[in-house]
């Protein structure tokens, strides 16, 4: 069947027809670390191929062969390469794509583990990295130099949903040679496709609302077949791999990410929506709300705005806090894009850093709660926030 005909939402039912029988509705699970080659030359070519998927478990599998397959047709790449986690895929490709004495440009805004690892990690191999604020496309012109090999985006951003102009950003990475990354993470395929507007490569914490069940970890990589070549070629050596079972069970939680990711979507706008006008609530930061300084620009990049957003409680740390432990239905949890609502206090989890002005970029604002809406149904999840604000 050429699946090029359809749309994403059924390439996700239907993109990895090639089964190994050509008969299975599901898959079965490759649960095998390794796979017999008696011919030797056939055992080299298995051992060079990246991602080949029945030589050893950690260069590749039939479970991550289908997996990517499917996230290559829905994200619009060439290839796909799954991993053991999102960091597994962030780190892979910034130790990939960078090397002594380069600089990469990233988000002020940005996963923690992210920055972590930017600020942290890369710094101690000899890479220079430099912040900016995503809302700032001139201040990506700005911080290029002729050795930026990579610009990390990532957009909607965590914590505070901020949005980053992809067409614009890529432009000007493209012209001064550098590539570009997108953790599309919070976004999911169904509401952006960043090599639409001209990234390299594409990056998810599948553990999110790819596997959207709150049950597993993953991680994503797509883009062009030599891109995504190249960041395998760090990633096998690294070790993040993921296993067969977590693979089978990705793809699985992928066949209902359209239906789950649309219920997403309007849940948190209607909510989103709601707490604007709320009293007890001083801000709201979602990209489908007007007052959003990236509304304008998610408008032209995103076709839904996703199911994650953040509010200050008109209050203190202990305020939020209490309205979070009132909360029926949201477990208090990290993590986000499960099919259940979860609520995190950001700054609960840098209590070392203090209500600066850069831990107010980086989002860690006292009063902030981080709601990740799930798909129950909105009028209960409307009925408990109220309860809890009151
Ligand atoms: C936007 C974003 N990227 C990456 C990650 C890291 O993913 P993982 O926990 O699967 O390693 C997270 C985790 O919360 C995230 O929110």
């Amino acid at each position: 069947m050429d699946s090029h005909d359809f749309d994403l939402e059924t390439d996700l039912l239907h993109a990895d027809r090639e089964g190994a029988t050509g008969s299975d509705v599901t898959p079965p699970i490759y649960q095998s670390s390794t796979f017999a080659i008696d011919d030797p030359q056939a055992m080299a070519l298995a051992a060079a191929t990246p991602g080949h998927p029945a030589f050893y478990t950690r260069h590749g599998n039939p479970n991550h062969a289908q997996v990517e397959r499917v996230l290559a047709k829905i994200e619009g790449g060439e290839a796909a390469m799954v991993s053991a986690s999102g960091m597994g895929a962030i780190a892979a490709t910034a130790f990939a794509l960078t090397k002594s004495g380069a600089h990469v440009v990233a988000q002020t805004m940005t996963y923690a583990g992210t920055r972590a690892l930017l600020a942290a990690q890369l710094a101690r191999f000899g890479v220079e990295v430099t912040f900016v604020d995503q809302h700032d496309t001139e201040a990506f012109a700005a911080a290029m130099r002729p050795n930026t090999t990579l610009v990390m985006l990532e957009t909607p951003s965590n914590p505070l949903l901020g949005i980053t102009d992809l067409a614009a950003v890529a432009k000007i990475a493209h012209a001064a040679g550098a590539l570009v990354s997108v953790d599309s993470t919070i976004a999911t395929p169904i509401n952006q496709r960043p090599l639409d507007f001209g990234a390299d490569v594409v990056l998810h914490s599948a553990t999110k609302y790819l596997g959207g069940h709150s049950d597993l970890l993953a991680g994503a990589v797509v883009g062009s077949r030599e891109l995504v070549a190249r960041i395998w070629e760090t990633h096998h050596l690294l070790g993040a791999t993921l296993g067969p079972f977590d693979a089978w069970l990705l793809l699985r939680g992928m066949r209902t990410l359209a239906v789950r990711v649309e219920r997403h979507n309007e849940n948190a706008l209607r909510i989103a929506e709601h707490l604007s006008k709320h009293p007890r609530v001083r801000r709201v930061y979602y990209p489908g709300v007007t007052s959003h300084p990236g509304h304008d620009v998610a408008k032209r990049q995103m076709r839904g705005f996703g199911g994650l957003l953040s509010f200050e409680v008109d209050g203190s740390f202990d305020d939020a806090h209490r309205v979070a432990q009132r909360l029926r239905l949201a477990h208090g949890a990290v993590s986000l894009g499960g099919v259940e609502s979860l609520i995190a206090q950001p700054a609960a989890m840098w209590p070392e850093v203090n209500a600066s002005e850069r831990a107010r970029e980086m989002g860690v604002i006292p009063s902030l709660l981080r709601l990740s809406v799930g798909i129950e149904r909105l009028d209960d999840l409307l009925a408990d926030l109220d309860r809890a604000l009151q």
